[in-house]
């Protein structure tokens, strides 16, 4: 074989230089049956697409990867090195050439059904018909589901279906205890969040979530979280998992399609892995801000054409370690910051994202877990964009946003404003520091 791998820096090709860096970092979601809505994987999609790639890899936009890197490292980073995106660069300024098509690398192969093993069960939501309208939109499924017994799961995985439009989706289970509940599949399966208040909270009811006596089941927060070229989070071997009861309710609160153009059908589903085991550390869950454990400093009112700051911040009163975070904003989201402060003082950083893309919810999973000693503080300083610059702002003119906690359906429309992170933590153990949390 013929030396090639020496390619001047103005003259790189496709197939020898660009290919690898697609293939690496944009094909896990552009291809067929991947997250995102067009392909990557052939010379053709690539060029026509080319301008666009120029200006969304030198600007950052893509790969998708809000946090800051230079200020705390997680799990599945995705990032583009200066010597590729100068190789992108090079290459399209020089005539994209296509360069010898014997020499591409072959794609990747890519399991459609799971990306994290063989699923023991897989259920379906119902059809949402998402219009063409071009817009982003909101809405709360329900997934009821039957079991035989009350059993064990150690992970599940969200996966929507062939021309993916799921934006996000975050996934809470109710757990109905044995006859307190005569029937989980009365309830309305699709709430559209893009009603108003009272609508909402007529739907809300009618998803008929509670117990028959009107109090509230079990609830499994971050049952299961999916966003576009994200692995299902599965943990090390006696770390995470939870009881499924023979009657639950998997509820996606919310999920978020990106906007088309054209109407089109979506149908998602999950993958169920169970576990025979209870698990040995469950992993709890707290949330600051919205809805949360710690109040907002000073409350989330947002006036027309301000730009605001907020904070909030809680005492942790034990040692913990921290496996992942989710910072969360809407529309109106500038920046986002969160960081604790321990008793000697040490600064602990947890996030930073300089410019807040609510497309981009992650649920960010540190490379170990992350001990975080009694009576530190954890701090989170958010800002929010309410002038007619911010382009995803709602409202033109701006109008004032705020949570409106008042009615039970707190900050859930699009249109209102939330301030939450929350944080998934295991009581401190010894060696936490050294479990590395990556899929295998
Ligand atoms: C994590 C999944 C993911 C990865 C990795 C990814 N993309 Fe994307 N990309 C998307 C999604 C989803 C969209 C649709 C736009 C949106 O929802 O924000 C998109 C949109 C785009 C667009 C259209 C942007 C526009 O403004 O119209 C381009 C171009 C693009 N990606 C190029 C790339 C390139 C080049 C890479 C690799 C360097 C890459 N993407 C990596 C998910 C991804």
């Amino acid at each position: 074989m013929l030396a090639v791998a020496c390619t001047k820096s103005n003259d790189y090709n496709y197939s020898q230089d660009i290919a690898p860096i697609l293939q690496q970092n944009c094909t896990p979601c552009h291809r067929s049956g991947g997250a995102a809505p067009f392909s990557l994987t052939t010379f053709q999609q690539v060029n026509r697409k080319k301008n666009t790639i120029l200006a969304v890899t030198q600007s950052g936009l893509m790969p998708p990867w809000p946090a800051d890197r230079n200020y705390s490292h997680f799990i599945g980073e995705r990032y583009l090195n200066n010597t590729d995106k100068q190789k992108i660069k090079n290459w399209i300024k020089n005539g994209a050439p296509e360069g010898d098509t014997s020499l591409l690398p072959p794609m990747p192969e890519y399991d459609a059904y799971s990306q994290i093993g063989k699923p023991d069960t897989t259920l379906w939501f119902d059809s949402i018909l998402i219009s063409g309208n071009s817009r982003d939109k909101f809405y709360i499924a329900t997934l009821p589901i039957t079991l035989s017994e009350n059993k064990y799961v150690k992970a599940m995985e969200f996966l929507p279906n062939q021309n993916n439009l799921v934006h996000h989706m975050n996934g809470r289970l109710l757990n109905y205890e044995e006859g307190n509940k005569a029937s989980i599949t009365d309830g309305l399966r699709i709430l559209n969040l893009e009603v108003d208040e009272a609508e909402y909270m007529n739907q809300f009811n009618a998803l008929q979530l509670a117990n028959d006596n009107g109090t509230r089941p079990e609830q499994i927060n971050s049952a299961v979280n999916y966003l576009p070229g994200v692995q299902a989070q599965i943990y090390p071997e006696g770390i995470g998992g939870f009881r499924m009861n023979k009657k639950s309710i998997l509820i996606a609160d919310d999920i978020h399609f990106g906007p088309i153009p054209q109407d089109k059908w979506d149908h998602s589903r999950v993958n169920i892995f169970f576990s025979d085991a209870p698990p040995k550390r469950p992993i709890r869950e707290v949330m600051l801000g919205t809805n949360g454990a710690s109040k907002i400093i000073p409350p989330l009112v947002i006036p027309a054409g301000k730009i605001t700051s907020h904070t909030t911040f809680l005492r942790i009163p034990e040692d913990i370690s921290i496996l992942t975070i989710n910072p969360h904003m809407h529309l109106l989201g500038k920046r986002f910051k969160a960081y604790a402060l321990t008793p000697a003082q040490d600064t602990i950083r947890l996030i930073s994202i300089p410019q807040w893309d609510f497309r981009w919810q992650y649920f960010y999973t540190f490379p170990t877990m992350l001990k975080i000693p009694a009576g530190s503080v954890i701090y989170v300083e958010a800002e929010y964009d309410n002038t007619s610059k911010n382009q995803n702002n709602p409202h033109n003119p701006p109008q004032e946003i705020s949570e409106r906690l008042d009615n039970g359906g707190a900050g859930m429309r699009t249109t209102d404003e939330m301030l939450q992170f929350i944080i998934t933590w295991l009581p401190y153990q010894a060696g936490d520091e050294k479990v590395s949390l990556k899929v295998k």
